[in-house]
């Protein structure tokens, strides 16, 4: 019964609906990001208001999020919404990504100390890296 249920599961999941394993491999990453941007914004919005153990959660997931994110731009060949100058200047865009956790990291740390003004400062500077990459790097 149990391993019925999770055949299902694995059929209906988008990396076993038929495509070549190239393409799902590829489709993949690009869903893997925007999912990863998508919980960046749900986050950065409750970020700003969150105090304590939330406060801890929110900057947490940011910098797992920026930790995880470069490896999933490899490939230009598959590029969404991403533009060709994330490839093409590969060091810039990767060092906002490098700033982005790098904040998040800050922030963390404030948090857990209690530090609520630190914290505020460094989800600002995350939310700069935010605008700046988007108005270079995406479409
Ligand atoms: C170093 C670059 C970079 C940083 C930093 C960055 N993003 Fe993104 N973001 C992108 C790119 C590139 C895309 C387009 C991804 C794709 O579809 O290929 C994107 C897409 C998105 C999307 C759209 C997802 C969708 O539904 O298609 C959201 C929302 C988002 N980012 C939020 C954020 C937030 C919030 C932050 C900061 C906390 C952030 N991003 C930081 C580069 C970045």
């Amino acid at each position: 019964m149990r391993l019925r249920i999770l055949a299902a599961l694995l059929l209906a999941s988008p990396m076993f609906a038929g495509f070549g394993t190239s393409v799902s491999a590829q489709s993949d990453a690009v869903s893997e990001r925007v999912n990863l941007m998508r919980s960046n914004g749900m986050t950065m919005r409750g970020a700003m208001r969150a105090t304590g153990d939330d406060a801890v959660a929110a900057a947490r997931t940011l910098a797992g999020n920026f930790g995880t994110l470069p490896k999933l731009f490899d490939d230009p060949s598959a590029p969404g919404d991403t533009l060709p100058a994330a490839w093409e200047n590969r060091d810039a865009f990767l060092a906002l990504f490098a700033e982005a956790e790098q904040h998040s990291l800050e922030a963390l740390e404030a948090a857990q100390a209690g530090d609520m003004d630190a914290y505020g400062v460094a989800l600002q500077k995350v939310g700069q890296t935010c605008s700046s990459c988007h108005g270079t790097f995406r479409r």
